[in-house]
């Protein structure tokens, strides 16, 4: 099959081997990214005079035509495919004609990859934000209406001290606020620019890299070619992100699970979020906090997997670096559910301040007692 850097090979790929190689049914999520980059690469030649500004926007309204395609789903995929670089430049080609090609000047699927990466993540990682916000809004919400109910505070899961109920809410907003601030932080490593990088050593032509950067809003240019096409820290550190945001969930819904037993009896999930059982009539079963207990797993799972894929590999690109998309994709995806749900599941569940009341014992005002006589001076 005619590849797009076929010209050197003569024998024929394995077929098998064509579709191992093949990303396309997973980066094709990339396409809108890949189309952003290439009509800013467009521009940056045109404006280096290396297109005429006539070539420039028969490439930026072509893109425009494959990008209409890709968003009604009409975009045809062809066997040739391999990626979503590809498949974009070959539509392009059948668009626009010969000068699709001039695209490729000085740019590389390697610099090009790098750098829809990071528009896509950005993009994604600012809609977290957004739901990791209103999570925390509910929270402070909720805290705020129902600030006077008091429950036992528990350490080792043994009740210790009376607490506030709005306190333990807030206790978990307080981590859900800086999974935000770390989020923030890292957006800005993310947003910094590779394109211009090209396969490894730079881009010949002298491309002007600030022009770049202003066109596609990154704030900052990554300083060296061979650092720009083979780092990927900002998805590792992306996928730690998740992983420690997802902690945060998975221990705030194991305290709402055991709240919610018989046997406490603080909460009672709305049925929006909850089962039944068939053949136990009386039960409620959590399993909205159940699978963002246990969606924890897989986010970890992508972390550790994506380190041990980056670790030991040489310098610059590797085709290994192409095992960042799956990881980073399920995680942006598991995290969306989650956090959705979880503002869902902490905006609608009622409490029982009766039952939580009844669990405060004298013995848990103990402490307060002995503090009470240490300010009276009466022991020290
Ligand atoms: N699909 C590839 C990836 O995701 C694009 C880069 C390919 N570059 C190369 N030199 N083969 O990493």
């Amino acid at each position: 099959m005619a590849q797009l850097w076929g010209g050197r090979f003569t024998g024929q790929t394995d077929p098998l081997m064509d579709a191992f190689n093949a990303s396309l049914h997973f980066d094709k999520r990339l396409w809108n990214a890949d189309i952003i980059g290439s009509q800013a690469y467009a521009r940056a030649l045109a404006h280096k005079g290396i297109l005429t500004p006539e070539e420039r926007d028969e490439l930026v309204q072509g893109l425009e035509k494959v990008a209409a395609e890709w968003s009604s789903k009409s975009f045809v995929v062809k066997p040739s495919d391999e990626d979503i670089h590809t498949a974009n430049e070959r539509r392009l080609g059948e668009l626009v004609g010969s000068v699709a090609g001039k695209l490729h000047t000085g740019r590389s699927r390697n610099d090009q990859v790098a750098t829809d990466m990071r528009l896509w993540l950005r993009e994604h990682a600012a809609r977290l934000l957004t739901y990791l916000k209103d999570l925390v809004t509910v929270s402070v919400e909720r805290a705020e209406r129902e600030l006077d109910v008091v429950m036992p505070g528990y350490t080792h899961l043994q009740r210790a001290q009376p607490i506030r109920w709005s306190h333990w809410i807030l206790s978990h907003a307080w981590s859900f606020h800086a999974d935000a601030d770390r989020l923030v932080q890292l957006i800005k490593r993310i947003n910094q620019l590779p394109l211009g990088s090209g396969a490894l050593a730079g881009n010949p032509f002298e491309v002007d890299r600030e022009y770049l950067a202003q066109e596609l809003g990154f704030d900052g240019i990554m300083p060296n070619s061979l650092y720009g096409v083979s780092d990927r820290d900002f998805v590792a550190e992306f996928l730690f992100w998740a992983s420690m945001t997802m902690i945060h969930l998975s221990r705030w819904a194991e305290d709402l699970i055991i709240y919610s037993t018989a046997e406490f009896g603080f909460v009672q999930l709305a049925d929006a979020y909850s089962t039944g059982s068939s053949l136990m009539p009386q039960k409620k079963n959590p399993d909205s906090l159940e699978l963002i207990r246990g969606k924890s797993g897989r986010v970890f799972g992508n972390m550790s997997g994506f380190l041990m894929t980056l670790k030991g590999l040489p310098s610059t690109y590797n085709k290994d670096l192409q095992e960042d998309k799956e990881p980073l994709f399920d995680a942006v995806d598991t995290l969306s559910g989650c956090l959705q749900i979880s503002a869902g599941v902490l905006s609608s569940f009622e409490i029982r301040p009766e039952k939580m009341k009844a669990s405060l014992t004298m013995d848990m005002l103990a402490t307060d007692l002995a503090e009470y006589l240490v300010r009276k001076g009466v022991c020290k």
